[in-house]
């Protein structure tokens, strides 16, 4: 069977370099992926790296428009393995919370809802206000996970991409998509092969 694509949606939070690894790893990594972005991730995108979406250009990407309603993820018939919304705004995440869905990347998240299917959404604000705490629980209740862009220092990153890797990561982990994208705690001290043939 051709296997299904997942969803990702970059909406206008700070951490667009997250959402790029995110696409472009998954990408790589051999799975298809439909592609939604916001008015806002475009402007974030711009400021933050001072690119435009035209650099996101892989075969196994496609692109659909915010504002297109009718597209493919925005009914349930059409089969996906799952949605992350990775950088997650406030606004959009509380647009997923309360079910109001008047562009493709909320219609898209509350189908994934819907659906029972997978959905994280990668929160980035600081700090975090009760409005945007009661979001999250009421959506993590409900079976979303809720990852925030809080990139860990025990595995001693020496570079802005050693952080972004290591969020990107953890979001593969949890997606249950292999990859070989950090080095794992304790992977140093084990030898794997010895541990395998315990
Ligand atoms: C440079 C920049 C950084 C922003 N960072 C954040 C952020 O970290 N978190 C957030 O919730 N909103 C942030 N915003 C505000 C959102 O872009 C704004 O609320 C927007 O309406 C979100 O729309 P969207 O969810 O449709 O993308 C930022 C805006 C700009 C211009």
């Amino acid at each position: 069977m051709k296997e299904k694509p997942i969803v990702v949606a970059m909406t206008g939070a700070s951490g667009s370099p997250y959402g790029l690894k995110l696409v472009k790893t998954l990408a790589e990594l051999g799975h298809k992926v439909c592609f939604v972005v916001s008015d806002h991730a475009r402007v974030v995108l711009k400021e933050e790296l001072n690119l435009d979406f035209a650099s996101v250009n892989h075969p196994n990407i496609t692109f659909m428009d915010y504002y297109d309603i009718a597209a493919p993820i925005s009914s349930g018939s059409f089969q996906t393995r799952g949605m992350i919304v990775c950088p997650c705004s406030m606004s959009t995440l509380g647009e997923i919370a309360n079910g109001i869905t008047r562009n493709l990347i909320a219609r898209a998240a509350d189908v994934t809802i819907k659906e029972g299917r997978k959905l994280f959404l990668v929160p980035r604000e600081m700090p975090f206000s009760p409005i945007h705490l009661e979001n999250m629980l009421k959506l993590a209740k409900i079976g979303v996970t809720i990852m925030p862009a809080a990139p860990g220092f025990y595995h001693r990153p020496k570079s802005i991409d050693d952080m972004i890797t290591f969020v990107v990561g953890k979001i593969l982990d949890r997606f249950e998509i292999e990859h070989q994208l950090y080095t794992r705690w304790g992977q140093n001290e084990f030898n794997l092969e010895e541990l395998k043939s315990l």
